[in-house]
C-alpha cells in the first residue's frame, strides 16, 4: 500500500474510533497512537501540544507517543511555536538548521508540525511528528496529516 492510501485508511480508522467522543484528549490520544503505530519507526515522537486555555500564547504538552517531551513551548519558539504563531504547517528536513529549535530529544533530526483548528477556526493545538532520520517527511505526509487534523475537532 502506498503512503497516500495508508493515510486515507488511517483517516477513516481514526474518524470511526473517535466518532461521538466529545472529550478532546481522548480524540488526540487515539490519533497519536494510531499514527505512531502506523509509521513506526519513522515516526519517533508523535503527539499534540495544545494551546493553554489560561495562556493564549503558550503550548502545553498533550497526548503523545514517544520519549519525554518538553512540557511548555511559547508561541514563536521552536518548530511547534512557529507553527502555532503562523498557523501554518512547518516541514523541517533538518531541525538543527531551524533557528530556535527546541531539542527535547537529541535523537530527533527532522520534523513536521501541523496546526489543529477548532470549528470556529481558532487554533486549538499542533500535531508534532519527529523523526530520527533527516528529511523524513514530505508533501504526502503534510497532506495526510493535515487531513487527519481536520477530523479531530469535537463533533
Ligand atoms: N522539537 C520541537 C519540540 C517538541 S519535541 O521535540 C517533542 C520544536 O522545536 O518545536
Amino acid at each position: 500500500m502506498d503512503r497516500q492510501a495508508h493515510y486515507r485508511e488511517l483517516k477513516a480508522e481514526i474518524e470511526s474510533i473517535v466518532a461521538g467522543e466529545t472529550y478532546v484528549p481522548a480524540r488526540y490520544a487515539s490519533a497519536a497512537c494510531l499514527l505512531a503505530e502506523a509509521f513506526r519507526p519513522r515516526f519517533f515522537w508523535t503527539g499534540f501540544y495544545v494551546v493553554d486555555p489560561q495562556k493564549a500564547d503558550e503550548l502545553v504538552v498533550g497526548p503523545y507517543q514517544g520519549t519525554l517531551g518538553c512540557l511548555r513551548i511559547p508561541f514563536g519558539k521552536g518548530v511547534c511555536g512557529v507553527c502555532a504563531a503562523e498557523q501554518k504547517t512547518q516541514l523541517v528536513p533538518d531541525v538543527h538548521a531551524f533557528p530556535g529549535h527546541i531539542a527535547c530529544d537529541s535523537r530527533s533530526n527532522s520534523e513536521i508540525v501541523v496546526p489543529v483548528f477548532d470549528r470556529d477556526g481558532t487554533l486549538a493545538a499542533v500535531l508534532d511528528v519527529d523523526s530520527t532520520e533527516y528529511d523524513a517527511f514530505d508533501a504526502v505526509d503534510q497532506e495526510g496529516l493535515e487531513a487527519i487534523c481536520k477530523i479531530l475537532l469535537t463533533a
